[in-house]
C-alpha cells in the first residue's frame, strides 16, 4: 500500500510511525509533515487546508489510502471530493464535519437525538443580544464562538464582566474571525473530562482506548487554553459500567442519528465527554483525532492500523481487529517559549536521541524543522514526548525522565500530566 496522510503535527506523526509498522504498507508521503516526519516517510510541502491542491496532489501520487489529521480539510469537503472520484479516504463528508465546523449544528444535532449534554440558553448574532441574554443566568456561564477558532472559541466565563470582555471581542473587535460571528451560550458542567474517540465506516464502529487531555496550559489547570499539553491512557479512565453507559447513551445514538440523518461518517469521531454527577454528558464533537490524544492513543494500538483503515475506507470495517495492549501510555507536550501567546521559534533542539534511546519511548514532532544535522522548533507546540508503560505511574517515570534530556532555549511543559489518574481509579468500579 501507498499511503498518503494530510497534515504536519504530533497526531499526523503518530500516524506515519504506527502506519509504518505495517508490513503492507512500502510508501508514506505526508503533505506536509514536519522536521519529525520527514525522517520516517516523504514530506511534500501543501497547504493542507486547500482541497483543490490536495486534489491534484493526489492526483499525481495515486495513494491506495488517504488519511486526514486536521479538521479544517474536512470542513473543507476533502472527503467529498476524494470520494467522488472513488479514491479511498478516511474522512468524514463535509456534511458529518459540521459536527465539529459548527457548535450550533452540532448541539441541534445532540437535541434531535436526545443525547445527554449542556443546556443552551441561546444562539446570538449581534453582541447586543448576547449581552442582553447575560443577565439572569448562574455563573460560570460557557461561550462558544459557532464556527472553527483553532482552538480559542470557547470561553468559561465566571463572571459577567468576562462574559461582557469575551463577547466583545468576538462580535465587535472579531478577534476570533468569521468563526466568532454567532456566539452559543450554555450551562456549565462540572467534572471530569474525558476524550471518547471512536472509528467508523458509517455503519460499523469500534471505540478506541479512552484518553485524558490537558487543555490548560500552566500545572493545576492554570493559565490560557490551548490545543493540548499532554494526554494520558488508561482503561482506568473508564470503569466496565462508565464505559456502557457511554455507549449506551451517547455513542449508540449518535451513530443511529448520523445513519437516520443521512450524514455519512466514515472516520474519527471524537466525543469530548464532561463525567457529571448526573452522568457523561457530551461537551463537544471533533471530526478527526484529538492531539495529543492521537499520541498516547498509537502506542496502546496492538493491530494493523493501515488494514484497519483501508477496510474503514472500503465500508468494511471490522471492530474485533483493534486490539489493545494493557497499561498505560503518556504523552507530554513541550511548547515553545511563550505558548499560546506570541512564541519563540527557530530554536535549536538537544538531547532527542538520548531521550529516545530509554526503552518505551518514542519523541513525536509537531512544530519542528530540519535544518542540515539539526531540528529547530517551528511552532508552540513542538514536541509530544510519549512512552508506554504496565501502569500510568511507569509510563510517567518514564516519559519525564525522557522529557528531562530534552532542550531547546524557553522550553516548557507540564510537571503534572496524569495527576488526576490517582483520583479517578480510586473512583473506579
Ligand atoms: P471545545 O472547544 O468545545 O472542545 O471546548 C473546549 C473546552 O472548553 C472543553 O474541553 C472544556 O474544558 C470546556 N467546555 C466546553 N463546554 C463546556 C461546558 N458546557 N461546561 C464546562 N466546560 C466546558
Ligand atoms: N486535544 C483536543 C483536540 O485535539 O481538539
Amino acid at each position: 500500500m501507498k499511503v498518503l496522510v494530510i497534515g504536519g503535527g504530533g497526531r499526523e506523526h503518530a500516524l506515519v510511525w504506527k502506519l509504518k509498522q505495517s508490513p503492507r504498507v512500502e510508501k508514506i508521503w505526508c503533505a506536509p509533515g514536519n522536521g519529525g516526519i520527514e525522517t520516517e516517510a516523504e514530506c511534500l510541502p501543501t497547504d493542507p487546508a486547500d482541497v483543490p491542491t490536495l486534489v491534484a496532489l493526489a492526483e499525481r501520487l495515486s495513494p491506495d489510502l488517504t488519511i486526514v489529521g486536521p479538521e479544517l480539510p474536512l470542513v473543507n469537503g476533502v472527503g467529498d471530493a476524494f470520494r467522488s472520484r472513488g479514491w479511498p479516504i478516511v474522512a468524514p463528508s463535509q456534511q458529518a464535519a459540521q459536527l465539529e465546523g459548527s457548535k450550533v449544528f452540532a448541539k441541534e444535532f445532540l437535541w434531535r437525538q436526545g443525547i445527554p449534554t449542556a443546556r443552551m440558553y441561546g444562539v446570538f448574532d449581534t453582541s447586543r443580544d448576547a449581552l442582553a441574554a447575560l443577565s439572569g443566568l448562574n455563573w460560570p456561564v460557557v461561550i462558544k464562538a459557532d464556527g472553527l477558532c483553532a482552538g480559542k472559541g470557547v470561553f468559561v466565563a465566571q463572571d459577567a464582566a468576562s462574559a461582557e470582555d469575551f463577547i466583545h471581542r468576538a462580535m465587535d473587535t472579531n478577534e476570533l474571525g468569521s468563526g466568532g460571528n454567532r456566539l452559543l451560550l450554555e450551562e456549565a458542567l462540572e467534572g471530569e473530562e474525558l476524550s471518547f474517540i471512536v472509528v467508523t465506516d458509517g455503519q460499523h464502529y469500534a471505540p478506541l482506548v479512552p484518553t485524558r487531555d490537558h487543555k490548560r496550559v500552566f500545572d493545576g489547570n492554570r493559565g490560557p487554553n490551548t490545543g493540548g499539553m499532554g494526554a494520558y491512557s488508561t482503561d482506568e479512565l473508564l470503569p466496565p459500567k462508565l464505559r456502557q453507559q457511554v455507549l449506551e447513551s451517547i455513542v449508540e445514538p449518535t451513530m443511529r442519528g448520523l445513519a437516520s440523518e443521512g450524514i455519512l461518517y466514515q472516520g474519527f469521531l471524537y466525543i469530548g465527554l464532561m463525567l457529571t454527577a448526573s452522568g457523561p454528558k457530551v461537551l463537544e464533537f471533533n471530526c478527526r483525532l484529538g492531539d495529543p490524544e492521537a499520541q498516547a492513543i498509537v502506542m496502546r494500538m496492538d493491530f494493523d492500523l493501515a488494514q484497519v483503515l483501508s477496510e474503514l475506507a472500503a465500508g468494511i470495517l471490522e471492530p474485533a481487529r483493534l486490539k489493545w495492549k494493557p497499561g498505560a501510555s503518556v504523552c507530554v507536550v513541550m511548547a515553545s517559549g511563550g505558548y499560546p501567546s506570541k512564541f519563540a521559534s527557530k530554536k535549536k533542539i538537544d538531547g532527542l536521541t538520548d531521550a529516545e534511546r530509554i526503552n518505551g519511548v518514542k519523541v513525536f514532532h509537531a512544530g519542528t524543522l530540519r535544518q542540515g544535522a539539526s531540528t529547530i522548533t517551528n511552532g508552540g507546540r513542538v514536541l509530544g514526548v510519549t512512552a508506554a508503560g504496565t501502569s500510568v505511574e511507569r509510563a510517567l517515570a518514564t516519559v519525564y525522565e525522557a522529557a528531562a534530556k530534552i532542550h531547546f532555549d524557553g522550553a516548557h511543559y507540564r510537571k503534572d500530566i496524569a495527576a488526576s489518574a490517582g483520583r479517578v481509579h480510586a473512583a473506579g468500579d
